[in-house]
């Protein structure tokens, strides 16, 4: 296992995980890694460590390059397992290491771990920690994604370790973005925004202006691969992201019984298509929740759409709508619709959920049994009266 090197003294020593394809609901189709990156200095510095079943690997990338006892520093940015996981064998082969996190960080490692025993150095935001020609400045990004969330940055070497921010779930042998198709990569780290750090955004906020006035030539994240060609066009992103800022594109979501449902989605396509509003069809049965939040990250209409069943939407809609609504999309404007047999109780509770969700709405549909061309029509053209452009 080779250790890649980012810049002199400098090695990404991770690990790839091909094989992975759900990341606690996410789907990652393209498997991810789990990255932590060597500073050889005066002081020997891992920032991060790898999900513990990889710690094998991580430990010959880092071997390859120094004996691991001698490392003096392993900055934890962030508890969670994918990046902690690591840290307990790891204290064993490099026994004099002090850990260096956030207050919460701290907190968090313990509880996990039981780690009263570990040798802790706490950072606030703006503490620099000296490693000899280097030094890294340490910035708290509560939320983004833990409470405990730091990012550690190097000035000497302009190099920000982002930690989950800024990460997209690719496994690759490449690791750099100028290295690999640039589209993926921006698509990937758009699914992992959305995914991940949406609900977050007037934090992320706050950490990009946290950020401000570094001097950022490398951004290395804890996923995929490192930005090093492309810092302000995903730095842009991020902020437009956070912003909540949508584009003129339409989400159609739904779910059918006897295709009732799902005529209707198409009526409601046909509107966005007239006035020329771009969209996505989403047929739950054939579309994973992950995956069209990719598409809500960007889409200023979300029209949502259920047939009753048993005096409910049916459970694939409500498990996107409970995922919709955790993560918590803003500014968007929403629309339910669907059809029903006797109760029809379906439509009422979707919008029930988009109007506690804080979205405008337009006018919901609700059709009985199979809804005819005129129908159909009029579903068209009333959306088409709402949509004022
Ligand atoms: Fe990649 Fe929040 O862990």
């Amino acid at each position: 296992m080779k250790p890649v090197k980012i810049t002199d003294n400098i090695y990404w020593v991770g690990a790839v995980d091909w094989n992975i394809r759900n990341f606690h609901g996410y789907l990652t189709q393209k498997g991810t890694t789990y990255n932590a990156y060597l500073i050889i200095d005066e002081k020997i510095t891992l920032v991060d460590t790898v999900k513990s079943s990889f710690f094998d690997e991580m430990l010959s990338r880092i071997s390859a390059v120094v004996d691991p006892s001698k490392i003096d520093y392993i900055v934890s940015n962030h508890v969670e397992m994918d990046h902690s996981g690591g840290l307990p064998r790891l204290i064993e082969a490099a026994k004099n290491a002090r850990i260096i996190t956030s207050p919460n960080g701290e907190r968090g490692l313990k509880a996990h771990y039981k780690a009263d025993n570990w040798d802790f150095a706490v950072m606030k935001t703006g503490d620099r920690l000296d490693l000899g020609k280097r030094s890294l400045t340490f910035v708290h990004t509560p939320m983004v994604h833990w409470p405990d969330n730091m990012v550690s940055y190097l000035k000497e070497d302009k190099i920000l370790f982002s930690n989950d921010a800024f990460g997209q779930h690719i496994a690759s042998s490449e690791c750099f973005d100028d290295e690999f198709p640039f589209d993926i990569m921006l698509e990937e780290a758009g699914k992992y925004y959305a995914n991940i750090v949406l609900p977050y955004g007037s934090q992320v906020h706050k950490a990009l202006e946290a950020l401000t006035g570094l001097d950022i030539e490398i951004i290395a994240p804890s996923h995929g691969l490192i930005w090093r060609s492309y810092v302000p066009k995903i730095v842009k992103e991020y902020e437009k992201w956070a912003a909540n800022e949508t584009e003129d594109m339409a989400v159609i979501v739904y779910d059918t019984m006897w295709n009732s449902t799902e005529r209707i989605a198409y009526a409601i396509q046909k509107a966005f298509d007239d006035k020329g509003i771009s969209t996505k069809m989403m047929n739950l049965k054939t579309n994973h929740i992950s995956d069209i939040m990719t598409h809500v990250l960007k889409a200023r209409y979300i029209c949502l759409g259920s047939p009753t069943l048993n005096n409910n939407m049916l459970p694939t809609v409500a498990s996107f709508l409970t995922y919709l609504k955790g993560l918590a999309p803003k500014k968007r404007i929403g629309m339910a619709f669907g059809s029903f047999g006797w109760s029809g109780q379906s439509v009422g509770q979707i919008e029930e959920v988009l109007k506690e969700a804080g979205f405008e709405l337009l006018n919901k549909v609700s059709i009985r049994y199979i809804p005819s061309e005129e129908q159909l029509q009029e579903v068209t053209e009333s959306l088409k009266k709402q949509l004022v452009r």
